[in-house]
């Protein structure tokens, strides 16, 4: 299991609390705080995920479930959102914890969905692709280190539809309309 090719596959690497960054043990409590303010009725699964600004701002997001179902805002998209409201689009990782159905204990931990790593790739392309992700059970009993590259290999995102100078453009929140 040390290895990562444990009930979690061989993505990314086991790391333990204590070896995780003071910005990533933050992140990480912060987003066990909002596991609280999830708003999931439906499904009762909770998600906290904490972005890590490239200035060392913590923001955080959790779930937003909708009756119609296909409407829920997941914590990390959550996340973005609430950072790109603040005038921040450059991070260097996000921290993703949950808390299954009647606060019971994940014993897996949780990974952003597809629709989620599309989205936090947007950003991280438009600065050097590197963003890391701290996934953790709700116990923090099991973490994995891993990337945005790693997990949402062969990419499509700014870098493809965007010029240079317009990437450059769009690392500010401030640009201009076209
Ligand atoms: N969810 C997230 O917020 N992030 C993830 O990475 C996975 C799924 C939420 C959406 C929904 O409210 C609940 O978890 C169950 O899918």
């Amino acid at each position: 299991m040390e290895d990562g090719k444990g009930p979690h596959g061989s993505v990314g690497r086991i790391i333990k609390y204590d070896r995780l960054t003071s910005l990533q043990q933050q992140a990480l409590e912060q987003a066990l705080t909002v596991l609280d303010n999830a708003y999931n009725p439906y499904s009762g699964f909770s998600v906290g995920a904490t972005l890590i600004s490239a200035d060392g701002r913590l923001i955080t997001g959790t779930n937003f479930e909708n009756a119609a179902y296909g409407s829920t805002i997941c914590a990390e998209r959550a996340a973005v959102l609430q950072a790109n409201s603040m005038g921040v689009r450059h991070f260097t990782g996000i921290a993703i914890i949950a808390r299954g159905k009647n606060r019971k204990a994940t014993t897996k931990v949780t990974a952003p969905c597809g629709s989620c790593r599309q989205v936090l790739w947007e950003l991280a392309d438009l600065w050097d692709g590197t963003l890391d992700v701290v996934l953790s059970t709700t116990e923090k009993d099991m973490i994995i280190l891993t990337s945005i590259r790693e997990i949402f290999p062969l990419p499509f995102g700014p870098s493809q539809m965007l010029e240079k100078n317009d990437i450059l453009q769009y690392r500010k929140t401030n640009q201009p309309l076209i």
